[in-house]
């Protein structure tokens, strides 16, 4: 097993994206905290899984959630070796007519979350070494209409990554980020589950389906063991072969 008797937190993960990551990360052998604000699908994990993952509230724009939420897994399992910063939203809107309170969230969210897992969880993490994966997205690097503030927010966070990957690996952190295209889970189901938008964007895709959740957790796995030992400041697009230039 590729994470076996590996601590992990995971943001946002009681429904789409992250919870198929801590799904994939249990069956890997990994313990798991799954967070967010609310419990959502996380029940679907304990049946499989008793006493390897555990549920914790918290609100990764506020930095005391987040310090929290780093200690209840080492107080839970032990210790902390993998932190997945998956949370995140999104809202649609040009940029001339974007309400302020949507960029705020979606910056707060998708990039001061980021920010603040990855400084509560250093001091953990420094104790063994270990990897962190946050969450970018195939628009971090593609213009789209209506994307300003979700591609800007997921942009910032590739330039996060590259500079934590160079200032962390020192302690034996490895920071990279993990960038998928239109998945069949979470947000990405507004593209894929709508044939109209779909076909739009579906020859834009060189194998012209969308991704299983599945497949960008296998990644995630991936870059949080030690198969990617030597890995560190990349962006892993996981988006099946991009044309859009
Ligand atoms: N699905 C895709 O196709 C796709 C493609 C590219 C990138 N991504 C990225 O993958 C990540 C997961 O996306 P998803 O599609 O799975 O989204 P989702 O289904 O909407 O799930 C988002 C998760 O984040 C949590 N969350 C939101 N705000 C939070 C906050 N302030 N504090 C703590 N947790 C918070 C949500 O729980 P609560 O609301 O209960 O807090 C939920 O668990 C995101 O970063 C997204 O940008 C997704």
């Amino acid at each position: 097993m590729e994470l076996d008797g590996r601590v992990a937190v995971v943001t946002g993960g009681t429904r789409g994206l992250g919870l198929t990551i801590a799904r994939e990360f249990l069956r890997e052998g990994a313990s798991v905290v799954c967070a967010a604000r609310t419990g959502g699908e996380f029940k679907t994990l304990l049946d499989d899984h008793p006493g390897h993952v555990r549920y914790q509230r918290a609100d990764v724009t506020d930095p005391d959630s987040v310090e929290a939420l780093m200690t209840s897994a080492v107080d839970a399992f032990g210790a902390l070796d993998v932190v997945v910063a998956n949370a995140g939203v999104n809202r649609d809107g040009r940029a001339e007519r974007l309400a302020v309170p949507d960029w705020r969230v979606m910056i707060d969210t998708n990039l001061t979350g980021v920010f603040l897992c990855t400084r509560a969880a250093v001091p953990h993490l420094r104790e063994r070494g270990g990897a962190i994966v946050n969450l970018s997205s195939i628009m971090a690097s593609r213009p789209t209409v209506g994307a300003a503030g979700y591609s800007a927010s997921k942009a910032a966070v590739e330039a996060f990554t590259r500079v934590t990957a160079i200032e962390l690996g020192r302690y034996s952190i490895r920071v990279n980020a993990l960038a998928p295209g239109f998945l069949d889970e979470g947000m990405g189901r507004a593209v894929s589950r709508n044939d109209k938008v779909w076909e739009a964007y579906r020859r834009r895709f060189a194998l012209g389906r969308v991704g299983e959740a599945r497949e960008a957790a296998r990644a995630a796995v991936f870059l949080a063991s030690d198969e990617a030992s030597y890995v560190n400041g990349s962006v892993l697009e996981v988006s099946g072969g991009l044309l859009w230039s």
